[in-house]
């Protein structure tokens, strides 16, 4: 199933609770929320309260990106207000496991996320713990970013060791995701897709997700047709 995740750092920040029935109304799968401490990346977000505001008004998905120095305070408090999957940085090294395990043990589906700058072979130790690889595509810390290419040959490892695995973890991409680009990620292997600038700024909202999620399943449909018979189907 193809996941199409608008990101709320995109939307107008005096109206968040507008902006979330809009998400709900132009049904979305899940709405992606942005978390920057100041610290992990050079910009401030919002907290948990904001996410607890807007719990009630939808039931989609809550899809936290935690751009954090300190997820290890944080991931209670989003657990509270709501958040139905956490993901924290690979980049965090060796705090990474017990980050996974503390997430499970909240009830949280868990997430791993890739900066561009870090080579995915950092993500193989964690991949049988995880249900979310996230694979930025731009430098995490502000929307409205050119998606980064070079990205691409990350997306296809991931789904080559998710087969060769036997594991199901979504392949979320995240940065610069626009029409477009979301059609390269889904021929890439990428399942799962996070869009601020290209959602958010539509005035229709509805038009926009099915659009994205019309063209991602087409591209999904040729790029199966033409592989060989027995290829993963
Ligand atoms: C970037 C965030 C993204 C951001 C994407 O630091 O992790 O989720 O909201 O925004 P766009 O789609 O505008 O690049
Ligand atoms: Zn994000």
């Amino acid at each position: 199933m193809i996941i199409i995740a608008p990101s709320l750092l995109a939307s107008d920040f005096g109206r968040f609770a507008w902006e979330t029935q809009r998400a709900d109304k132009a049904k979305a799968n899940w709405l992606h929320l942005d978390i920057m401490d100041g610290h992990f990346v050079p910009n401030i977000s919002f907290g948990p309260e904001v996410v607890r505001a807007i719990r009630p008004l939808t039931r989609m998905k809550f899809d936290v990106h935690l751009m954090c120095s300190k997820p290890e305070i944080l991931l209670e408090p989003f657990a509270q207000a709501g958040a139905d999957s956490i993901s924290v940085h690979v980049e965090l090294g060796e705090r990474i496991t017990p980050l996974l395990w503390k997430s499970r043990s909240l009830g949280l589906q868990v997430g791993l996320a890739v900066n561009p700058p870090t080579a995915i072979s950092h993500v193989l130790p964690f991949l049988d713990q995880i249900d979310l690889l996230l694979v930025m595509t731009v430098n995490p810390g502000f929307g409205g970013q050119a998606f980064i290419h070079e990205m691409l040959p990350k997306i296809q490892q991931a789904a080559a060791w998710r087969q060769e695995k036997g594991l199901n973890y979504r392949i979320e991409v995240d940065g610069g995701i626009n029409l477009q680009t979301a059609v390269e990620c889904a021929q890439a292997g990428a399942d799962t897709f996070v869009s601020g600038t290209a959602l958010f700024k539509q005035r229709q909202l509805g038009r926009a997700v099915k659009k994205m999620r019309d063209a991602v399943a087409e591209a999904v449909r040729r790029s199966r047709s033409r592989q060989p018979a027995g290829w993963g189907g």
